[in-house]
């Protein structure tokens, strides 16, 4: 039998990547968070050089993706041994990564790599096209959704949390140009699978919201 696997997709701060890892905790499952995949490859092409609109091959861009020299451990992330996780969450690495993933060249190269995170006893898997493209066997598919100001509140505050200094007004725009981006790319857009059960996460709390997907959870997993 295949190790299960529970996606979560859902647009740019939509509390998708707090949610993944309360339930893997919770579970006692592995969790991929597909959008530090993306990110850590737009990183690593920035650093040699390239941008979303430079003259390379899809053989060469889908190389990089297969190839990419990094290594999850634990809640670090290091790239060719370096250290990345604080610097990919800027939100110049966010944007880079929406444009780099439009790429069908960079979404093929990088499917092995998120499906080598399939291990027992199970695995949450964080993203935007987890459910409709690199997991479509999951047992359950949940897509979160949130007003588009209430998650830039929420980013706004963990970006001053942690001392980088934001404006409101841009973040929004930033974010909705990047949900606009994500979901009208052609390749794997950001879409609910047709089997994906909507939480709509604005109102709830994050216990609330870890409640109502392992109840989905349990009843799913009683009918497997
Ligand atoms: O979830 P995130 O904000 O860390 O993701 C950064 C970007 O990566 C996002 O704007 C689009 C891209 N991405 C993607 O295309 N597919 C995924 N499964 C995850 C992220």
């Amino acid at each position: 039998m295949l190790t299960p696997v529970l996606t979560i997709d859902g647009p740019t701060a939509s509390g998708k990547g707090t949610l993944s890892r309360q339930l893997a905790k919770t579970l006692n499952f592995h969790y991929l968070d597909s959008g530090a995949l993306y990110r850590v490859l737009a990183l690593h092409l920035d650093r040699q050089g390239l941008n979303p609109m430079s003259a390379i091959s899809d053989r060469d861009l889908e190389q990089f993706a297969r190839e990419l020299p990094v290594v999850f451990d634990d809640d670090r992330i290091l790239l060719q041994g370096e250290d990345v996780s604080g610097l990919i969450r800027q939100e110049r690495m966010g944007s880079l990564a929406s444009e780099f993933a439009a790429k069908p060249a960079i979404r093929h190269g990088l499917l092995q790599r998120q499906w080598a995170f399939r291990r027992a006893p199970g695995l949450i898997a964080d993203g935007r096209d987890m459910g409709t493209v690199v997991f479509p066997d999951a047992p359950l598919k949940v897509f979160l959704v949130a007003d588009v100001e209430e998650r830039a509140r929420r980013r706004t505050k963990q970006l001053i949390e942690k001392g980088i200094s934001v404006n409101f007004a841009d973040l929004l725009a930033d974010l909705r140009a990047r949900d606009a981006r994500d979901q009208s790319r052609a390749v794997a857009p950001l879409v609910p699978a047709s089997d994906a059960r909507i939480l709509d996460g604005s109102f709830l709390s994050i216990n609330e919201s870890v409640q109502q997907v392992l109840h989905w959870w349990s009843a799913s997993s009683r009918l497997a």
